[in-house]
């Protein structure tokens, strides 16, 4: 198994996911991060650091399309292991839904 970052991160964003990850599999897209599945080790630090639930295990139902997200950007977006500052507008997004279809971005972030 492994775990996946859903929509829930769009335009939000934390970062918060990062700075405890120990093997720093998080990779960063222009306005959400992804998971490694490859990389990650199931530990399950992550999941409680994040402010909106975005990070999810993948024994949960539905999450095949997440999972393959994950791969695919985690292969193309560099790598980020220190938390950068959050979109200021992020709070707007919190509870939104629907974001992938509204939002999603396959441009890369920064990295770190
Ligand atoms: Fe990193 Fe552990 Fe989260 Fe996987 S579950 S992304 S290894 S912190
Ligand atoms: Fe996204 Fe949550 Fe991390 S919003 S960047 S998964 S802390």
């Amino acid at each position: 198994m492994t775990y996946v970052v859903v929509d829930a991160c769009i335009k939000c964003k934390f970062m918060d996911c990062v700075e405890v990850c120990p093997v720093d599999c998080f990779y960063e897209g222009e306005n959400m991060l992804v998971i490694h599945p490859d990389e990650c080790i199931d530990c399950g630090v992550c999941e409680p650091e994040c402010p909106v639930e975005a990070i999810r295990p993948d024994t949960e139902d539905d999450l095949e399309k997440w999972l393959e997200i994950n791969q695919k950007y985690a292969s193309e977006w560099p790598n980020i292991t220190v938390k950068g500052d959050p979109p200021a507008d992020n709070k707007d997004f919190e509870e939104e839904t629907g974001k992938f279809e509204k939002y999603f971005s396959p441009n890369p972030g920064a990295g770190s």
